[in-house]
């Protein structure tokens, strides 16, 4: 004969058991609330983050940060970025003391030059998407440092020639790899706040002379 407070615990157990399946499957489910929620949270709460606190950043993150760039979409799924990690300090201090706009790459924990392969997309006009993709692997990679709790900026390189001459030169780039942007990378120094950029009357609907920045009801 089983006690009752072996049922009793027996009865905890399963409902334990169906508590924890019902939290799994429903933050899983693709149109489940929070999931989406804290998705839009974390894209709405970026903000470009240009002090940091020195604390390091692991390889296990910067690992995570180059799989959410390489998640991104390419033309023709081409995937021409190439990224060039930068964790020496040495090299860090040389892009901040180089480039007026990169001062804070001297206290960032890591950079990652984002570059394209100008020879791995399409030939012609086309040419040029590469720029797009390595832009759409950048956002991924700030969404994802701030996601992680880290703080990043984006800082240009191309189109600015003398800027991807020096950084060519200093990272002994071939030929046709282009760097694109510095994103510095570390621990926010303090708390950030993001900007509040919403402007409808930014957006036009069906044609740029609707005149009004409301979808028609
Ligand atoms: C193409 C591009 C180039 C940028 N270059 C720099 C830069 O050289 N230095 C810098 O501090 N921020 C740079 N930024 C960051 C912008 O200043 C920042 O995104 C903008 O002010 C909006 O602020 P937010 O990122 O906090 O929303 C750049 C951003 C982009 C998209």
């Amino acid at each position: 004969m089983m006690k009752n407070s072996t049922y009793l615990i027996i009865l905890l157990a399963l409902g334990l058991v169906f508590v924890s399946y019902k939290w799994v499957t429903s933050a899983t489910s693709p149109d489940d609330a929070p999931v989406q929620k804290s998705t839009i949270e974390d894209i709405m709460t970026r903000t470009s983050v240009r002090a940091y606190s020195g604390k390091e950043v692991s390889g296990e993150q910067l690992d995570t940060l180059l799989r959410a760039a390489m998640a991104a979409p390419t033309a023709g799924n081409k995937q021409p970025w190439r990224f060039v990690v930068i964790n020496e300090k040495n090299i860090l201090k040389a892009i901040g003391e180089n480039f007026q706009t990169m001062t804070m790459a001297t206290d960032a924990s890591a950079a990652v030059i984002m570059c394209g392969d100008t020879t791995a997309t399409f030939k012609g006009q086309a040419q040029a998407y590469w720029v797009q993709d390595v832009s759409a692997a950048s956002e991924n990679l700030l969404l994802a440092a701030h996601a992680i709790g880290l703080g990043a900026v984006w800082c240009g390189i191309y189109p600015q020639m003398d800027r991807v001459e020096q950084f060519s030169k200093m990272l002994n780039l071939p030929s046709e790899i282009l760097p694109m942007a510095c994103i510095c990378i570390g621990y926010p120094a303090g708390e950030t706040t993001p900007k509040d950029k919403w402007e409808p009357e930014n957006i036009h609907y069906n044609t740029w002379d609707s005149n009004t920045s409301r979808q028609p009801e």
